[in-house]
């Protein structure tokens, strides 16, 4: 599998607080002189783009709290070689900021969110912000900030009644936008246990439960690992990322990149690669190129991992 994917976290500091990520809000954050900065972030870029990388996502913790981070996704948008730029956000401050990201040179945006219901969504994040999630997802409907994915992780006994279930689903009706159920992966400073994740397996039961059979669709460029289906005659699609209940590591594209710095190859392995002090010591640019061979050729030994609970923080990685 060629790797043409890049994500980076360019802040590990958010404004919710999801159980299934930063429920406590108490892991302690990357000190700012830490956290790479946006020429260091477009040094990366350009170079990897040398290096087959076509893809960018910006994530977080939540990125667009990020000082200034629409500079950055202008910075990014002009590289050469990388054909799609992309965020994926909370939505809480997208209905204020959709626009200038738009014309800054983002090209679309995945949002979380994790239930359609008011008090269920305060649950999950901490924060009564359901209705500004919403809005932020018909700004980026309304600018062109699409196709627009929704992100949802089903946690047993939160957001897992086929009520809820059934409401996401049904948001694919009427909107042109893909909702993606995400087998919740347990990590360093979550509360809930491994075995709270729900497989999406009987997820699409309930689906099918109520909207019948899902038809099959061929996967967009852009869809990974998900498996995609679609409720007869709606406007959007249905997601699936199974990472607890499948292995999807030999269609595993990506890399990446954490807010202070560090490659991570593998979301299931702690290796990680230390670009930021190779950068801080002044390495030159066939230095760095040389570096990211070696990765890559690693990355290919990533088979087959098993996703067990792992010990870094979600907000490090950014999904
Ligand atoms: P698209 O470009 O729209 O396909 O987005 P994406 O799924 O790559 O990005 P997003 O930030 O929306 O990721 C959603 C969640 O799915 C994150 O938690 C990811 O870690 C998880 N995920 C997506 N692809 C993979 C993968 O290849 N491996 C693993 N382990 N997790 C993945
Ligand atoms: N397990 C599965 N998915 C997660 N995400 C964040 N934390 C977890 C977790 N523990 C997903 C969210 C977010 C994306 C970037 O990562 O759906 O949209
Ligand atoms: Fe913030 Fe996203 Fe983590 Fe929720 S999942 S706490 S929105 S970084």
């Amino acid at each position: 599998m060629s790797i043409d994917y890049l994500r980076i976290s360019v802040t590990d500091r958010c404004n919710l607080r999801c159980v299934y990520c930063n429920p406590l809000g108490e892991s302690g954050f990357i000190n700012h002189d830490e956290i790479l900065k946006f020429e260091e972030i477009h040094r990366i870029v350009r170079l990897l783009a040398g290096r087959g990388i076509r893809k960018v996502r910006l994530t977080g913790g939540e990125p667009l709290i990020r000082k200034n981070v629409t500079e950055l996704v202008k910075k990014l948008a002009s590289v050469e070689g990388i054909d799609e730029l992309a965020l994926t956000t909370n939505g809480i401050l997208l209905g204020e900021m959709a626009a200038e990201l738009k014309d800054a040179g983002l090209d679309r945006v995945n949002i979380s969110i994790d239930s359609v219901g008011r008090d269920n969504y305060k649950d999950i994040t901490g924060f009564d912000f359901l209705e500004k999630a919403t809005e932020g997802l018909h700004k980026a409907l309304e600018v062109g900030l699409g196709p627009v994915k929704l992100n949802s992780v089903i946690i047993k006994g939160v957001n897992d009644s086929a009520e809820q279930i059934l409401l996401l689903a049904g948001m694919s009706l009427k909107l042109p936008v893909t909702v993606r159920f995400i087998e919740y992966y347990p990590t360093g400073n979550n509360t809930r246990p491994a075995g709270d994740y729900v497989p999406n397996g009987e997820i699409k039961k309930i689906i099918e439960g109520k909207f019948g059979q899902l038809g099959n669709i061929i996967n967009g460029k852009s869809d990974g690992p998900a498996s995609s289906f679609k409720i007869e005659g709606s406007a959007g699609s249905i997601g699936f990322i199974s990472g607890r209940s499948s292995v999807f590591c030999e269609t595993c594209n990506r890399l990446r990149l954490t807010s202070d710095g560090k490659i991570m190859p593998c979301l299931y392995s702690s290796q990680q690669y230390d670009l930021k002090k190779l950068i801080r010591y002044e390495a030159t640019d066939d230095e760095l190129l040389e570096y990211f061979k070696m990765i890559l050729d690693k990355k290919s030994e990533y088979t087959k991992l098993t996703s067990t609970s792992s010990d870094f923080l979600m907000q490090d990685i950014g999904g």
